[in-house]
């Protein structure tokens, strides 16, 4: 018998709960979807009447919310009432790298996943199916599983069955990823269960395109499929410093491999380093499960692709300083662009983080802009509160966020183009050097300027990976 969800609860209105809980709702008008979260603040501005602040920013994303919410979508603090409700309990709560004791530094926080499978034990009602949306380590869902059916043998009138449905949607184009996914993975032992999940994507999604798995393999799918992505940033932007001390061009070498079909064109775009909330963690992760399971040289191999790109942040910041008379003590620079990448508010791992603190360790005086990034969010990024007027102590770096390309500009020695923001392809340069101190430098970690106008706008241009 396939079980007919009418209810889901998700736990965690993040960047993944809030966006695939939208579109769970729009694609399913029938399925009454509450997403619950402990931060009110978060909850808030979920609610918004104005669209514009939800608290995630994705393409598309307000429109779904916008027809949805008040219908079949809910976002509030209720935990306990929406998992008592739920037929079906997403936890997407966040599973970061843990900070003290065993595996600091490496192993998932499994704090929050455990504290959830507890509040789930308790509250649920009836038979609910739990389904792990969050990255976590394989096996996890045994931890689940052992927490949940104590509670099972406890109150005796409720069942549950553990499914794993990693998520593969990247910021920026969440929707489309949730709208028309390459794949769903469905990870579970009870095939009942495993159908009724499956149904549900069924709604938007060709059957052909869901595969099911047992669950240690869609775990560690997901891992593997991150480690994998990551590890092609990082060839590629080994492949970069290589081109820069010999004359290739990487844009030129990424077509020439990417070509090969074998290999394909995706995720071969050299850059600052690779960013946001998934690719560290999950490749730290994996290297610290390989090596819990007695694979040393596994664990290595994957820890090589997380140090060439924290080299590579390292090499942009002292590139610049190299390039800038070796001293940027007390020197106006601009940063175009804070977040992980294009399209997102997102922030975290940013390569932008750590280039701007050598940066500012340096004695450099930075102008950030950013379309999507709060000044608050910098500030917390950077571990140093915004100084409004760039006076600080002789030698010490400061910084300020602006709130336009122009203004980033203003009298700076060198602007640093760190996100690929569509509105920096097109930049009036004529216009922009007026404002900057000669001798001036662009130097662009994304290759997306135009050289020749760069050029033509007597600036000196770097660019990742052109030697
Ligand atoms: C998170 C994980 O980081 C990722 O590994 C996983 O694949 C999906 O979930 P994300 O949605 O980006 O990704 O995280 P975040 O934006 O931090 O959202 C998690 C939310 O869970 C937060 O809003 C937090 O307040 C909430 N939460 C956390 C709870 O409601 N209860 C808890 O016990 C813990
Ligand atoms: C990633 C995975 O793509 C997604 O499937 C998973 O669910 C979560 O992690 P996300 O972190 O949102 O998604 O973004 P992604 O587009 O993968 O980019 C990650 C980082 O790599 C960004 O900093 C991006 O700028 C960088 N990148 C990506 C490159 O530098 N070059 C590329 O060619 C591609």
């Amino acid at each position: 018998m396939s079980r007919d969800i009418r209810n889901i609860c998700c736990i965690g209105a993040g960047y993944v709960g809030g966006p695939t809980m939208a579109v769970i709702a729009d694609r399913c008008p029938e399925i009454e979807v509450r997403v619950v979260d402990l931060n009110a603040a978060r909850i808030a501005a979920w609610n918004a009447a104005d669209l514009s602040g939800l608290p995630v920013y994705e393409p598309g994303l307000d429109a779904i919310v916008g027809r949805c919410r008040g219908r079949n979508l809910s976002f509030s603090t209720a935990v306990d009432e929406a998992i008592a409700a739920a037929d079906m309990v997403f936890l997407s709560v966040n599973t970061p790298t843990k900070q003290r004791g065993v595996g600091a530094g490496q192993a998932s926080d499994l704090r929050w996943v455990e504290a959830c499978a507890r509040q789930v034990a308790t509250m649920a009602r009836g038979h609910t199916i739990v389904v792990e949306k969050s990255t976590l380590p394989v096996r996890t869902a045994a931890t689940i599983q052992a927490i949940l059916s104590a509670a099972q043998q406890e109150a005796g009138n409720t069942t549950f069955s553990v499914l794993s449905n990693p998520e593969f949607l990247a910021e920026g184009t969440a929707i489309r990823d949730l709208e028309e996914p390459d794949r769903v993975l469905v990870g579970g032992e009870d095939p009942d269960s495993i159908e009724a999940l499956t149904a549900i994507y069924a709604r938007w999604v060709p059957r052909e395109r869901i595969l099911t798995t047992n669950l240690w393999s869609s775990e560690l799918s997901k891992l593997s499929a991150n480690a994998v992505l990551a590890q092609r940033v990082s060839s590629i932007n080994s492949i970069a410093a290589f081109c820069e001390a010999t004359g290739a061009d990487v844009q030129e070498v990424a077509l020439a491999i990417g070509s090969d079909s074998r290999i394909g064109p995706g995720f071969l775009q050299a850059g600052p380093g690779f960013g946001g909330s998934c690719f560290q963690k999950d490749i730290l992760n994996l290297a610290y499960l390989c090596e819990s399971f007695g694979l040393p040289e596994v664990a290595a191999y994957w820890r090589a692709v997380v140090e060439l790109n924290t080299w590579q942040q390292h090499r942009i910041a002292r590139l610049v300083v190299g390039k800038l008379f070796n001293t940027v003590t007390a020197k106006r620079i601009g940063i175009l662009g804070f977040a992980f990448k294009a399209d997102t508010n997102d922030t975290r791992q940013s390569a932008a983080i750590r280039i701007c603190r050598d940066l500012l360790e340096e004695g450099a005086h930075l102008q950030i802009f950013d379309p999507k990034v709060s000044p608050e969010q910098m500030a917390v990024d950077l571990g140093l509160a915004a100084s409004p007027d760039l006076a600080v102590p002789d030698g010490q770096g400061s910084w300020q966020a602006v709130h336009s390309l122009e203004a980033a500009a203003e009298q700076v020695d060198a602007l640093l183009l760190l996100t690929e923001w569509r509105q920096f392809r097109a930049i009036d340069w004529q216009a922009v050097a007026q404002r900057m101190r000669r001798p001036a430098w662009v130097f662009d970690a994304r290759a997306v300027t135009d050289g020749a106008a760069v050029a033509a706008a007597g600036l000196h241009l770097w660019r990742v990976g052109k030697g």
